[in-house]
């Protein structure tokens, strides 16, 4: 995926987010096509928190996506990009009550994260149907910040003690089920996936069997990964999916769990290569290393520092052929606000020259800030080869339009 750098530097400005809509129609289109010859009752679910731009939402729910959200926030963004509440999932996680309300309100299916979830929603009102977020004791994900099951995570139920939530539920009136889990992010790996599948189902059965109901829907959750660096082997997705696929009908017939929906939730493999940050070299500098200083930091595209995660660096206007080792840095007062340690670049760059960060459609404007007063940047979206702005820059004014 390449673009014209420059005339899109000149027309929007940097740091600029660029998403490309083939990309992501063709993401989706790999993933379902996978997942539909194994299995009909199939559907994907798009994890908003990758990239929230209604844009993007929509360019998914044009392909036939559903969303999950995380958030109320989150949940409007999906609203009002037009996706019906047949379409929406919530998972959350430590559900406030004002939380609770707004996924009850929007028609929502939703994911609970634990029993105190439940009782908290049914103080609000008593739903036709629950699903719960299971911990199934494992997890996995490129970096530990995100494993998001096992024993050290702060997400859904530990598996011994789920069915005392399905079984509060069934007292309280509740008579529609699913159940659900999210074990990591970012793995390559397409055996773990049916590992975690398999557990889920084997957890299931013992729920569903004692409750004496089958599951509306088994929701694996995300975590679908994709190649970072040079060496990372990309996920077979076809692999995967034919994986998943076996476990789960076997699990649906051992456990007699019923014909439940198969729901996946991706964020990150949908739209995750389909973005590249644009940034302008601000400044050179000599040191105990060799700094470029880029006008895109932590504030712009905090993995790096958040988990080390690793961005390709390329420089789209400058030969390769002699190149220096360099550190590439932002612009923000703190020394975690490094982009990539010591890579190979070429060694004729310049002040002013365009560098980009490739993979940067997940996780990257979603997680921006403006720490140290640096208005957050705009998004582009190309669309038949054509640019359209679909998040305007952010200006030193709109810093402060909250203060009272
Ligand atoms: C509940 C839930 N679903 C889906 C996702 C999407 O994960 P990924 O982008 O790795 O597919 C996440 C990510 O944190 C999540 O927490």
């Amino acid at each position: 995926m390449n673009h014209n750098y420059k005339e899109l530097a000149k027309e929007f400005g940097t740091p600029l987010y660029i998403y490309d809509q083939k990309q992501i129609e063709e993401n989706y289109h790999r993933l379902r096509s996978a997942f539909d010859k194994h299995y009909e009752k199939f559907s994907i679910h798009y994890a908003v928190k990758a990239n929230p731009n209604p844009a993007v939402i929509k360019v998914l729910i044009g392909l036939g996506s559903g969303v999950d959200c995380s958030s109320p926030g989150e949940l409007e963004h999906a609203l009002r990009a037009g996706v019906p509440a047949s379409k929406i999932l919530y998972t959350g996680n430590y559900e406030s009550p004002e939380d609770l309300t707004k996924v009850l309100e929007s028609g929502a299916k939703f994911n609970l994260d634990d029993l105190n979830s439940f009782k908290r929603m049914i103080s609000i009102k008593t739903p036709e149907r629950v699903s719960f977020r299971i911990n199934p004791g494992m997890g996995k994900g490129s970096h530990e910040a995100v494993v998001t099951g096992g024993t050290d995570a702060k997400f859904g139920i530990p598996y011994e003690k789920a069915i005392e939530a399905y079984q509060f539920a069934k007292e309280q009136g509740v008579t529609k089920f699913g159940i659900h889990m999210m074990t990591g992010s970012n793995n390559l790996e397409p055996f773990f996936f049916a590992e975690a599948v398999e557990k889920l189902l084997t957890i299931g059965g013992g729920i569903f069997k004692e409750l004496g109901f089958t599951p509306d829907y088994i929701d694996i959750g995300g975590g679908f990964g994709i190649p970072y660096h040079e060496e990372d082997v990309p996920l077979d997705v076809e692999l995967m999916a034919e994986l998943i696929c076996d476990k789960f009908k076997e699990g649906i017939v051992k456990h007699e769990l019923g014909e439940p929906e198969l729901l996946v939730e991706p964020g990150r493999y949908l739209v995750g290569n389909a973005g590249v940050l644009l940034s302008k070299v601000t400044g050179l500098k000599d040191s105990y290393r060799q700094f470029i200083g880029i006008d895109a930091g932590m504030n712009t595209l905090m993995r790096p520092s958040l988990y080390g995660a690793i961005h390709r660096v390329e420089v789209p206007y400058r030969s390769s052929e002699n190149t220096r080792l360099v550190s590439i840095c932002g612009q923000v007062c703190e020394n975690a606000d490094i982009l990539a340690h010591n890579i190979l670049l070429p060694e004729d760059i310049e002040e002013g020259d365009l560098i980009l960060l490739r993979d940067a459609g997940a996780y990257g404007f979603a997680m921006s800030s403006v720490y140290n007063g640096r208005p957050r940047p705009a998004e582009v979206l190309i669309e038949n080869g054509k640019a359209r702005l679909i998040r305007r820059r952010e200006k030193i004014d709109d810093l402060f339009n909250f203060y009272v």
